[in-house]
């Protein structure tokens, strides 16, 4: 029975360790594009930066040298970027997807979509629509990875986005600011500002995984699987989602 005091709860997988987790998703995601690729279709992936994703880069990069796949028909949409920010920035998330992943394995350039921050002020309305309607085109994202904000932010979601947002311009929140500020050489470098899928973006997605690890998850962690649906919390509204899992290390799961 459901009704609107009935919270859905989003299904967790504990893993022994955060490596057995990334290389479990590194692996579902092999098989989505074996599968899209003996159908003859694209498989559309949307792609998250940050700390979290990288040993699971790392284990696709590892499967791509092997042998056991390729991404030539795979086409990515990265959740955000900050603004303004050069694509060529160490600190921008151009950068770090094709250090991480993109310069590693045989996908094609052009399917690699990260979104612009070098862009005039005035274009940034149009340039979000056209990053909604280009995910659409290609019949929406199949596989969502994220990671989650000690904030609850999901992409640049920060506390008070709505369920309905969509891809647009954003500010950042000083404590998110001083937390990726170790990708830079001072906060001062950090932008106040990023251009981000909307949290309704993320739930169009045909499914959702969301990693975490670490003890300074725990605390948002539970704050999310306590929370009725909240905009206080945006990583709260996956709630909303039927096929949402979080993939979890023992310490970001330890106050659940
Ligand atoms: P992290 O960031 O992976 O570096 O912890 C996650 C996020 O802010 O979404």
């Amino acid at each position: 029975m459901s009704d609107s005091n009935t919270r859905p709860t989003i299904p967790i997988q504990i893993f022994e360790n955060f490596t057995d987790a990334s290389q479990f998703v590194a692996q579902k995601i092999v098989r989505l594009i074996q599968q899209k690729d003996a159908a003859g279709e694209k498989t559309v992936l949307g792609l998250a930066t940050g700390n979290t994703p990288r040993t699971l880069y790392r284990e696709l990069i590892k499967k791509y040298q092997q042998g056991e796949v390729s991404f030539k028909n795979v086409v990515t949409f990265n959740l955000d970027e900050y603004y303004p920010m050069q694509t060529d920035n160490p600190g921008s998330y151009h950068y770090f997807m094709k250090h991480e992943l993109f310069d590693h394995i045989d996908i094609k350039c052009e399917n690699c979509h990260v979104p612009k921050g070098d862009l005039p002020w005035e274009k940034i309305g149009p340039y979000c629509d056209w990053y909604e309607e280009k995910i659409k085109s290609y019949g929406g994202i199949d596989l969502q990875i994220l990671g989650i904000g000690q904030n609850g932010h999901i992409g640049f979601n920060e506390p008070g986005s709505t369920k309905e947002s969509i891809t647009r311009l954003v500010n950042l929140e000083e404590q998110t600011r001083l937390v990726n500020s170790s990708e830079f050489e001072h906060i001062d470098q950090v932008p106040y500002q990023a251009i981000t899928m909307g949290v309704q973006t993320i739930l169009d997605a045909h499914e959702v995984i969301l990693l975490a690890n670490g003890e300074k998850k725990a605390k948002i962690l539970a704050e999310v699987m306590a929370n009725r649906m909240e905009s206080s919390v945006p990583a709260s509204f996956l709630h909303h989602h039927p096929r949402c899992i979080f993939m979890l290390d023992p310490t970001a799961a330890s106050l659940l």
